[in-house]
């Protein structure tokens, strides 16, 4: 091997499990790891896996295999939801060295140095077929008390915009959702740490943070009396107006009056809010176990509205649950477009094993999913092009994220519009008011405002 090892990382699933990503790399380079490309050949291999789907769990494995393709040779790391749940599975992938459970995150540095000292492998005699020892195992159950994991984030990060992640695990318990039993119950980051990190990315030019959570708007209730989102918020806002903020997702039920009076207080607050819908019919929503019907659901959006009319409301939205009819679907593309998201992303319902929803009557046909899906998003592109012309001829702080072409680069707005607009700089990083003009399929159209 060389000197200094290559490690490199492939990442699936949500925000968390992105910093999460990030964070490792940190630590690798911390300890003067060389961190190259997925598809280059490296020494390590991280994948990050999600479970929240079947498609997520192949899309796990494949990429196990990819980088196996790439260096047979490597050592292959496996972590995340997927490492959690199945860890059986992912065993029998010939060629992997280390599997790491979501409760043992904190120590996967640790463990990976170990694998090349070659201190994990010692006593281990069971080869498999391509000459390597079979993986070790590092999952086990949550445990009683444990506390949130603060796994420090690094400053090389190779995008614009700060996750910071405040809080782990879902008590919920959504008939169709595994997440509970792959992350555990709700813990929460302490204020003092929370305001640690945040002045860290601060520090390091950041110009927007985004708040995340497995289930965020339970941020606290595992920490003192009265130390909830909101009370997180007031200690952040005010940090620098040189940052904007954005939540992550938050369940309807959780938006409170002072979570939008703060809203409307701060300007560096995006006035932007992702509420999972996840089905636009009361008997499918009970079924799943939402705390909402969706009267109430409308109720909340028009509260927020009176107070923001023009805030981007997102929403994840799910096609196929067991037992819904297309008389439900009609009712569901109804609801969605009365609410008028402006975007939505779709998921077709997947049977996850040991969730009550994987046994129940009245599964769907892949088929009929697909159609379902095709529909929504459809739906989601038609709205979402209505949200963005409210705000033509309007100029728009975005945040510069990347190069789509040749002097063009794509951003995104305060209200989460994507937009796109000519520069002959390298912006990336930098917030720039951008006066609007057209309308694209996915993307807005504009030219950097300039004072005349
Ligand atoms: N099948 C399909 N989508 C799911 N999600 C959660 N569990 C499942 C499942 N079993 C979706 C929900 C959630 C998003 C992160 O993933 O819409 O909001």
């Amino acid at each position: 091997m060389r000197e200094i090892p290559r490690i490199a990382f492939y990442t699936l699933g949500c925000k968390v499990n992105q910093n999460e990503t990030e964070a490792f790399s940190g630590q690798f380079r911390e300890k003067g790891y060389e961190i190259v490309d997925f598809t280059a050949e490296a020494d390590v291999y991280i994948i990050n896996t999600c479970t929240v789907t079947h498609l997520a769990d192949r899309k796990s494995r494949q990429m196990i295999r990819r980088a196996l393709k790439v260096n047979p040779q490597a050592q292959i790391v496996v972590t995340g939801c997927y490492a959690q749940t199945d860890a059986e599975a992912i065993r029998k992938i010939a060629g992997v060295s280390l599997i790491v459970g979501t409760n043992e995150k904190s120590r996967l540095v640790e463990l990976v140095e170990d694998l090349l000292k070659g201190k994990l492998l010692k006593g281990k005699e069971q080869e498999t077929t391509i000459n390597k020892p079979a993986p070790q195992i590092f999952v086990r159950k949550y445990q009683q008390g444990q506390e949130f994991e603060e796994i420090k984030l690094e400053k090389s990060i190779e995008r614009s915009r700060a996750y910071l992640k405040v809080q782990e695990g879902c008590d919920q318990f959504c008939s169709y959702c595994i997440i509970p039993y792959a992350r555990g119950p709700v813990r929460s980051r302490s204020l003092e740490s929370t305001l640690a990190e945040a002045e860290r990315l601060i520090k390091a030019g950041f110009r927007e943070i985004v708040l995340l959570g497995i289930h965020l708007g339970a941020y606290g209730r595992d920490l003192g009396e009265g130390e909830n989102l909101v009370y997180l918020l007031k200690h952040l806002l005010p940090l620098t107006e040189q940052v904007r903020w954005r939540l992550g997702s938050l369940e309807p039920v959780e938006v409170s009056p002072e979570l939008l009076d703060l809203m409307l207080g701060y300007r560096n607050f995006c006035p932007h809010l992702h509420l999972p819908l996840q089905s636009g019919h009361d008997k499918i929503l009970k079924a799943m176990n939402r705390p909402y019907t969706t009267e109430q659901y409308l109720e909340i959006i028009t509260d927020i509205r009176k107070k923001i009319p023009d805030i981007a409301l997102t929403t994840d939205i799910m096609v196929g649950f067991p037992g819904e009819t297309d008389e439900h679907f009609q009712e569901y593309l109804k609801f969605v477009e009365k609410v008028a998201f402006s975007r939505l992303h779709v998921f077709k319902y997947s049977p996850r094993r040991g969730t009550p929803a994987a046994s129940f009557s009245g599964q769907i046909s892949p088929a009929v999913k697909e159609a379902r899906s095709r529909k929504m998003i459809r739906l989601g592109e038609k709205l979402a092009k209505l949200y963005a012309q409210k705000f033509l001829g309007q100029t728009l702080d975005v945040l510069v994220e990347e190069k789509v072409a040749e002097h063009t680069w794509e951003g995104s707005s305060a209200n989460y519009l994507k937009v796109r607009f000519n520069s002959d700089e390298a912006p990336r990083g930098q917030i720039i008011p951008i006066y609007l003009k057209k309308v694209e399929k996915n993307y807005c159209f504009g030219d950097v405002f300039q004072l005349q």
